[in-house]
Protein backbone atom coordinates (compact mmCIF):
# COMPACT_ATOMS: atom_id res chain seq x y z
CA UNK A 1 0.00 0.00 0.00
CA UNK A 2 2.59 2.51 1.10
CA UNK A 3 4.66 1.68 -1.97
CA UNK A 4 2.16 2.04 -4.08
CA UNK A 5 1.69 5.42 -2.41
CA UNK A 6 5.41 6.13 -3.23
CA UNK A 7 5.44 4.87 -6.87
CA UNK A 8 2.22 7.26 -7.47
CA UNK A 9 4.22 10.13 -6.11
CA UNK A 10 6.93 9.63 -8.30
CA UNK A 11 5.07 9.28 -11.21
CA UNK A 12 3.41 12.29 -10.78
CA UNK A 13 6.78 13.85 -9.95
CA UNK A 14 6.02 15.31 -6.40
CA UNK A 15 2.66 16.93 -7.63
CA UNK A 16 -0.65 16.08 -6.22
CA UNK A 17 -2.66 15.45 -9.73
CA UNK A 18 -0.92 14.72 -13.80
CA UNK A 19 -2.79 17.54 -14.15
CA UNK A 20 -0.72 19.81 -12.45
CA UNK A 21 2.36 18.10 -13.17
CA UNK A 22 2.05 19.11 -16.55
CA UNK A 23 0.85 22.41 -16.51
CA UNK A 24 3.99 23.02 -14.82
CA UNK A 25 5.99 20.99 -17.48
CA UNK A 26 5.27 23.68 -20.36
CA UNK A 27 8.39 25.64 -20.16
CA UNK A 28 9.90 22.46 -20.84
CA UNK A 29 7.28 21.11 -23.41
CA UNK A 30 7.19 23.95 -25.15
CA UNK A 31 10.94 24.12 -25.61
CA UNK A 32 11.03 20.49 -26.50
CA UNK A 33 8.63 21.43 -29.37
CA UNK A 34 10.88 23.59 -30.94
CA UNK A 35 14.00 21.73 -30.20
CA UNK A 36 15.98 21.13 -33.73
CA UNK A 37 13.71 23.53 -35.26
CA UNK A 38 14.31 27.29 -33.99
CA UNK A 39 17.94 27.63 -34.92
CA UNK A 40 18.03 31.07 -33.24
CA UNK A 41 21.50 31.49 -34.21
CA UNK A 42 21.38 30.57 -37.30
CA UNK A 43 18.38 32.48 -38.51
CA UNK A 44 16.87 29.52 -39.51
CA UNK A 45 13.69 27.33 -39.01
CA UNK A 46 13.57 23.66 -39.92
CA UNK A 47 11.01 20.83 -39.74
CA UNK A 48 11.67 18.11 -41.60
CA UNK A 49 8.07 17.60 -42.62
CA UNK A 50 7.26 20.53 -44.34
CA UNK A 51 10.68 20.40 -46.49
CA UNK A 52 9.21 18.11 -47.90
CA UNK A 53 5.73 19.17 -48.87
CA UNK A 54 7.06 22.63 -49.69
CA UNK A 55 6.37 23.67 -52.57
CA UNK A 56 2.57 22.32 -51.97
CA UNK A 57 2.41 24.54 -48.66
CA UNK A 58 3.80 27.84 -51.26
CA UNK A 59 1.19 27.46 -53.95
CA UNK A 60 -1.83 25.82 -51.22
CA UNK A 61 -5.46 27.72 -52.32
CA UNK A 62 -6.11 26.83 -48.61
CA UNK A 63 -5.73 25.08 -45.75
CA UNK A 64 -8.55 23.13 -43.87
CA UNK A 65 -7.82 22.14 -40.17
CA UNK A 66 -9.52 19.42 -38.73
CA UNK A 67 -9.30 18.25 -35.23
CA UNK A 68 -11.34 18.00 -31.65
CA UNK A 69 -11.85 19.46 -27.99
CA UNK A 70 -8.29 21.16 -27.27
CA UNK A 71 -6.83 20.37 -30.44
CA UNK A 72 -9.61 22.59 -32.29
CA UNK A 73 -8.91 25.41 -30.24
CA UNK A 74 -5.41 24.90 -31.32
CA UNK A 75 -6.47 24.71 -34.69
CA UNK A 76 -8.00 28.11 -34.31
CA UNK A 77 -5.49 29.69 -33.01
CA UNK A 78 -3.05 28.20 -36.13
CA UNK A 79 -6.21 30.05 -38.57
CA UNK A 80 -5.19 33.97 -36.62
CA UNK A 81 -1.53 32.82 -37.58
CA UNK A 82 -1.22 31.19 -40.87
CA UNK A 83 -3.56 34.37 -42.13
CA UNK A 84 -1.71 36.60 -40.33
CA UNK A 85 1.94 35.09 -41.11
CA UNK A 86 1.36 33.40 -44.80
CA UNK A 87 -1.62 35.36 -45.79
CA UNK A 88 -3.08 31.76 -46.75
CA UNK A 89 -7.24 31.48 -46.44
CA UNK A 90 -7.67 28.78 -43.36
CA UNK A 91 -11.02 26.64 -42.32
CA UNK A 92 -11.19 25.36 -39.16
CA UNK A 93 -13.22 22.42 -38.80
CA UNK A 94 -14.88 19.97 -36.10
CA UNK A 95 -13.90 16.89 -37.63
CA UNK A 96 -16.53 15.21 -36.98
CA UNK A 97 -18.88 17.78 -38.86
CA UNK A 98 -16.36 18.03 -41.44
CA UNK A 99 -16.83 14.15 -41.61
CA UNK A 100 -20.44 13.70 -42.83
CA UNK A 101 -20.66 17.01 -44.91
CA UNK A 102 -20.12 17.01 -48.46
CA UNK A 103 -16.92 19.18 -47.74
CA UNK A 104 -15.73 20.63 -51.29
CA UNK A 105 -11.73 19.46 -51.36
CA UNK A 106 -9.36 19.62 -53.93
CA UNK A 107 -6.08 18.89 -54.95
CA UNK A 108 -4.47 21.94 -54.38
CA UNK A 109 -6.12 22.07 -50.51
CA UNK A 110 -3.52 21.20 -47.55
CA UNK A 111 -5.59 19.21 -44.91
CA UNK A 112 -3.76 19.79 -41.31
CA UNK A 113 -4.99 16.97 -38.64
CA UNK A 114 -4.49 18.19 -34.86
CA UNK A 115 -4.38 15.50 -32.30
CA UNK A 116 -2.42 14.76 -28.96
CA UNK A 117 -3.73 10.71 -28.92
CA UNK A 118 -3.33 10.54 -32.84
CA UNK A 119 -6.19 7.97 -32.07
CA UNK A 120 -9.57 10.06 -32.62
CA UNK A 121 -12.19 8.65 -34.67
CA UNK A 122 -13.43 11.40 -36.02
CA UNK A 123 -9.85 12.93 -36.84
CA UNK A 124 -9.08 9.67 -38.72
CA UNK A 125 -12.28 9.62 -40.23
CA UNK A 126 -12.22 13.27 -41.59
CA UNK A 127 -8.81 12.37 -42.93
CA UNK A 128 -9.54 9.87 -45.05
CA UNK A 129 -12.26 11.76 -46.86
CA UNK A 130 -10.09 14.08 -47.63
CA UNK A 131 -7.27 12.12 -48.69
CA UNK A 132 -10.03 10.33 -50.92
CA UNK A 133 -10.67 14.10 -52.71
CA UNK A 134 -7.02 14.29 -53.23
CA UNK A 135 -5.45 16.90 -50.41
CA UNK A 136 -2.51 16.78 -49.10
CA UNK A 137 -2.69 15.81 -45.11
CA UNK A 138 -0.58 17.41 -42.49
CA UNK A 139 -0.68 15.87 -38.85
CA UNK A 140 0.57 17.17 -35.71
CA UNK A 141 0.54 14.85 -33.09
CA UNK A 142 2.07 13.85 -29.67
CA UNK A 143 2.04 10.07 -29.69
CA UNK A 144 4.64 8.57 -31.93
CA UNK A 145 3.55 6.09 -34.14
CA UNK A 146 -0.20 6.90 -33.63
CA UNK A 147 -2.74 5.58 -36.23
CA UNK A 148 -2.97 9.56 -37.39
CA UNK A 149 0.68 9.89 -37.55
CA UNK A 150 0.42 6.93 -39.68
CA UNK A 151 -2.62 8.26 -41.94
CA UNK A 152 -0.91 11.38 -43.16
CA UNK A 153 0.94 12.24 -45.79
CA UNK A 154 3.49 14.52 -43.52
CA UNK A 155 3.90 16.29 -40.56
CA UNK A 156 5.26 17.90 -36.89
CA UNK A 157 4.98 15.78 -33.89
CA UNK A 158 4.45 17.76 -30.61
CA UNK A 159 7.34 17.16 -28.06
CA UNK A 160 4.86 17.54 -24.85
CA UNK A 161 5.55 13.92 -23.46
CA UNK A 162 2.75 11.81 -22.28
CA UNK A 163 -0.32 13.82 -21.09
CA UNK A 164 -2.40 11.58 -18.32
CA UNK A 165 -4.65 14.03 -17.69
CA UNK A 166 -7.49 13.62 -19.11
CA UNK A 167 -8.22 17.26 -19.71
CA UNK A 168 -5.22 18.80 -21.98
CA UNK A 169 -2.99 21.40 -21.15
CA UNK A 170 0.82 20.52 -22.58
CA UNK A 171 -0.44 18.92 -25.25
CA UNK A 172 -2.04 22.30 -26.53
CA UNK A 173 0.25 24.86 -25.32
CA UNK A 174 2.85 22.54 -27.39
CA UNK A 175 0.68 22.01 -30.64
CA UNK A 176 0.39 26.18 -31.01
CA UNK A 177 4.15 26.16 -30.71
CA UNK A 178 4.41 24.14 -33.40
CA UNK A 179 1.91 26.00 -35.73
CA UNK A 180 3.48 28.78 -34.95
CA UNK A 181 6.60 27.14 -36.48
CA UNK A 182 4.92 26.21 -39.40
CA UNK A 183 2.81 29.76 -40.29
CA UNK A 184 6.32 31.02 -39.69
CA UNK A 185 8.51 28.85 -42.06
CA UNK A 186 5.60 28.84 -44.55
CA UNK A 187 5.00 32.49 -44.65
CA UNK A 188 8.89 33.12 -45.28
CA UNK A 189 8.87 30.64 -48.15
CA UNK A 190 6.01 32.64 -49.46
CA UNK A 191 7.17 36.21 -48.85
CA UNK A 192 4.63 37.31 -46.41
CA UNK A 193 7.17 37.04 -43.68
CA UNK A 194 10.07 39.12 -43.94
CA UNK A 195 13.56 37.89 -42.72
CA UNK A 196 13.30 40.75 -40.05
CA UNK A 197 9.58 39.88 -38.83
CA UNK A 198 10.94 36.08 -38.82
CA UNK A 199 14.29 37.13 -36.96
CA UNK A 200 12.02 39.10 -34.78
CA UNK A 201 9.29 36.30 -33.96
CA UNK A 202 12.06 33.74 -33.35
CA UNK A 203 13.90 35.42 -30.75
CA UNK A 204 10.54 36.08 -29.46
CA UNK A 205 9.46 32.74 -29.80
CA UNK A 206 12.54 31.56 -27.86
CA UNK A 207 11.60 33.53 -24.75
CA UNK A 208 8.04 31.91 -24.51
CA UNK A 209 9.42 29.21 -22.19
CA UNK A 210 10.64 31.56 -19.73
CA UNK A 211 7.42 33.78 -19.53
CA UNK A 212 5.31 30.39 -19.25
CA UNK A 213 7.59 30.04 -16.15
CA UNK A 214 6.84 33.56 -14.74
CA UNK A 215 3.08 32.97 -15.64
CA UNK A 216 3.25 29.61 -13.74
CA UNK A 217 4.31 31.92 -10.65
CA UNK A 218 0.46 33.16 -10.21
CA UNK A 219 -0.42 29.57 -9.06
CA UNK A 220 -0.57 30.51 -5.09
CA UNK A 221 -2.51 33.91 -6.18
CA UNK A 222 -5.03 31.97 -8.51
CA UNK A 223 -5.45 29.69 -5.96
CA UNK A 224 -6.71 32.04 -3.38
CA UNK A 225 -8.67 33.15 -6.39
CA UNK A 226 -10.34 30.14 -6.97
CA UNK A 227 -11.40 29.78 -3.54
CA UNK A 228 -13.57 32.83 -3.63
CA UNK A 229 -15.31 31.57 -6.89
CA UNK A 230 -15.87 27.48 -6.62
CA UNK A 231 -18.98 27.90 -5.29
CA UNK A 232 -20.75 29.57 -8.39
CA UNK A 233 -22.33 27.48 -10.81
CA UNK A 234 -21.59 29.83 -14.12
CA UNK A 235 -18.26 31.40 -15.91
CA UNK A 236 -18.20 33.20 -18.94
CA UNK A 237 -14.76 33.68 -20.78
CA UNK A 238 -14.18 36.35 -23.37
CA UNK A 239 -11.70 37.15 -25.63
CA UNK A 240 -10.97 38.71 -29.02
CA UNK A 241 -8.72 38.20 -31.37
CA UNK A 242 -5.90 35.25 -30.51
CA UNK A 243 -6.95 35.43 -27.15
CA UNK A 244 -11.17 34.15 -28.32
CA UNK A 245 -9.26 30.68 -28.88
CA UNK A 246 -8.48 31.18 -25.71
CA UNK A 247 -11.44 32.49 -23.99
CA UNK A 248 -12.86 28.64 -25.46
CA UNK A 249 -10.22 26.83 -24.16
CA UNK A 250 -10.39 28.21 -20.59
CA UNK A 251 -13.79 27.69 -20.31
CA UNK A 252 -13.49 24.08 -22.11
CA UNK A 253 -11.16 23.11 -19.10
CA UNK A 254 -12.90 24.78 -16.23
CA UNK A 255 -16.35 22.64 -17.51
CA UNK A 256 -14.19 19.23 -18.37
CA UNK A 257 -12.95 18.95 -14.63
CA UNK A 258 -15.25 21.12 -12.35
CA UNK A 259 -18.55 20.34 -13.63
CA UNK A 260 -19.38 24.50 -13.50
CA UNK A 261 -21.11 25.55 -16.58
CA UNK A 262 -18.75 27.82 -18.39
CA UNK A 263 -18.84 29.75 -21.57
CA UNK A 264 -16.26 31.14 -24.15
CA UNK A 265 -17.27 33.52 -26.51
CA UNK A 266 -15.88 36.16 -28.88
CA UNK A 267 -16.32 39.71 -26.26
CA UNK A 268 -17.50 41.06 -28.85
CA UNK A 269 -20.49 38.78 -29.88
CA UNK A 270 -21.30 38.74 -26.18
CA UNK A 271 -23.97 41.68 -26.80
CA UNK A 272 -26.08 39.15 -29.03
CA UNK A 273 -26.74 36.98 -26.69
CA UNK A 274 -24.78 35.88 -23.28
CA UNK A 275 -24.80 39.73 -22.25
CA UNK A 276 -28.29 38.77 -20.78
CA UNK A 277 -26.70 36.04 -18.40
CA UNK A 278 -24.97 38.73 -16.70
CA UNK A 279 -25.52 39.84 -12.82
CA UNK A 280 -23.51 40.27 -9.66
CA UNK A 281 -23.41 36.54 -9.83
CA UNK A 282 -21.55 36.11 -13.03
CA UNK A 283 -18.05 35.78 -13.17
CA UNK A 284 -16.51 36.70 -16.08
CA UNK A 285 -13.03 36.03 -17.31
CA UNK A 286 -11.58 38.53 -20.02
CA UNK A 287 -8.55 37.98 -21.46
CA UNK A 288 -7.58 41.34 -21.95
CA UNK A 289 -3.97 41.57 -22.87
CA UNK A 290 -2.09 44.57 -24.66
CA UNK A 291 -2.88 43.92 -28.48
CA UNK A 292 -4.57 45.36 -31.26
CA UNK A 293 -7.93 44.46 -29.71
CA UNK A 294 -7.03 45.89 -26.17
CA UNK A 295 -8.74 48.94 -26.40
CA UNK A 296 -12.33 47.34 -27.71
CA UNK A 297 -11.69 44.77 -25.02
CA UNK A 298 -11.63 47.56 -22.34
CA UNK A 299 -14.75 48.71 -23.55
CA UNK A 300 -16.43 44.92 -23.22
CA UNK A 301 -15.36 45.07 -19.61
CA UNK A 302 -17.40 48.21 -19.17
CA UNK A 303 -19.90 46.29 -20.44
CA UNK A 304 -20.29 43.20 -18.20
CA UNK A 305 -19.03 45.75 -15.07
CA UNK A 306 -22.10 48.17 -16.02
CA UNK A 307 -24.14 44.88 -15.31
CA UNK A 308 -22.57 44.19 -12.02
CA UNK A 309 -20.30 40.96 -13.59
CA UNK A 310 -17.83 39.82 -11.51
CA UNK A 311 -14.29 40.83 -13.32
CA UNK A 312 -11.72 38.44 -13.57
CA UNK A 313 -9.26 39.95 -16.12
CA UNK A 314 -6.13 38.09 -17.68
CA UNK A 315 -3.72 41.44 -18.50
CA UNK A 316 -0.14 42.36 -19.65
CA UNK A 317 2.01 43.26 -16.72
CA UNK A 318 1.98 46.80 -15.82
CA UNK A 319 -1.63 47.56 -17.24
CA UNK A 320 -2.92 50.05 -15.33
CA UNK A 321 -6.22 50.68 -16.55
CA UNK A 322 -8.11 47.63 -16.21
CA UNK A 323 -7.41 46.65 -12.75
CA UNK A 324 -9.42 50.00 -12.17
CA UNK A 325 -12.31 48.40 -13.51
CA UNK A 326 -11.84 44.91 -12.75
CA UNK A 327 -12.12 42.69 -9.14
CA UNK A 328 -9.33 40.71 -9.55
CA UNK A 329 -6.62 41.06 -12.04
CA UNK A 330 -3.80 38.33 -13.42
CA UNK A 331 -0.76 39.98 -14.90
CA UNK A 332 0.83 37.83 -17.64
CA UNK A 333 4.39 38.84 -19.47
CA UNK A 334 3.86 40.88 -22.72
CA UNK A 335 4.55 39.38 -25.82
CA UNK A 336 4.24 39.65 -29.38
CA UNK A 337 0.66 39.58 -30.31
CA UNK A 338 0.77 36.16 -32.25
CA UNK A 339 2.12 34.39 -29.52
CA UNK A 340 0.26 35.65 -26.82
CA UNK A 341 -1.98 32.53 -26.38
CA UNK A 342 1.03 30.49 -25.07
CA UNK A 343 1.44 32.58 -22.23
CA UNK A 344 -2.50 33.78 -21.33
CA UNK A 345 -4.27 29.93 -21.36
CA UNK A 346 -1.53 29.27 -18.56
CA UNK A 347 -3.42 31.72 -15.53
CA UNK A 348 -6.85 29.42 -16.79
CA UNK A 349 -5.18 26.31 -16.93
CA UNK A 350 -4.22 26.95 -13.39
CA UNK A 351 -7.48 28.76 -12.28
CA UNK A 352 -9.78 25.62 -13.70
CA UNK A 353 -7.35 23.18 -11.56
CA UNK A 354 -7.66 24.92 -8.54
CA UNK A 355 -11.58 25.26 -8.43
CA UNK A 356 -11.66 21.61 -9.62
CA UNK A 357 -9.81 20.07 -6.45
CA UNK A 358 -11.51 22.47 -4.48
CA UNK A 359 -14.96 21.22 -5.27
CA UNK A 360 -13.19 17.55 -4.81
CA UNK A 361 -13.19 16.85 -8.32
CA UNK A 362 -11.12 13.97 -9.61
CA UNK A 363 -9.12 16.44 -11.83
CA UNK A 364 -7.08 14.08 -13.99
CA UNK A 365 -10.00 11.57 -14.90
CA UNK A 366 -13.29 13.44 -14.95
CA UNK A 367 -16.77 11.84 -14.80
CA UNK A 368 -17.75 11.17 -18.31
CA UNK A 369 -14.78 11.93 -20.08
CA UNK A 370 -11.83 9.77 -22.42
CA UNK A 371 -8.58 10.78 -22.86
CA UNK A 372 -8.77 9.30 -26.63
CA UNK A 373 -11.82 8.96 -28.48
CA UNK A 374 -11.66 6.05 -30.28
CA UNK A 375 -15.02 5.69 -31.38
CA UNK A 376 -17.73 7.92 -32.74
C1 LIG B 1 -10.97 14.06 -25.83
C2 LIG B 1 -10.05 14.57 -24.72
C3 LIG B 1 -9.68 16.03 -24.99
C4 LIG B 1 -9.08 16.16 -26.37
C5 LIG B 1 -9.98 15.60 -27.46
C6 LIG B 1 -9.26 15.48 -28.78
O1 LIG B 1 -12.19 14.71 -25.73
O2 LIG B 1 -10.68 14.46 -23.47
O3 LIG B 1 -8.74 16.47 -24.02
O4 LIG B 1 -8.81 17.52 -26.64
O5 LIG B 1 -10.41 14.28 -27.11
O6 LIG B 1 -8.24 14.55 -28.63
P1 LIG B 1 -6.97 14.45 -29.52
O7 LIG B 1 -6.18 13.31 -28.95
O8 LIG B 1 -7.44 14.16 -30.93
O9 LIG B 1 -6.24 15.75 -29.45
Amino acid sequence: QKLEMELDSIEKGGYEHFMMKEIFEQPRSILDSMRGRLELEAGHLNMGGVRAYERKFVTADRIIIVACGTSWHAGLVAEYLLEDLARIPVEVEYASEFRYRNPIITERDIVIAISQSGETADTLAAIELAKSKGATIFGICNVVGSSIARATDAGAYTHAGPEIGVASTKAFTAQVTVLTLLAMIVGHKRGTLSDTKLRELMMELSNIPSKVEKALLLNTEIEQMAEIFKDVSNFLYLGRGYNFPVALEGALKLKEISYIHAEGYPAAEMKHGPIALIDENMPVVVIATKDSSYEKVVSNIQEVKARKGRIIAVVTEGDDVIPQMAEFVIEVPATSEVLTPLVSVVPLQLLSYHIAVLRGCNVDQPRNLAKSVTVE
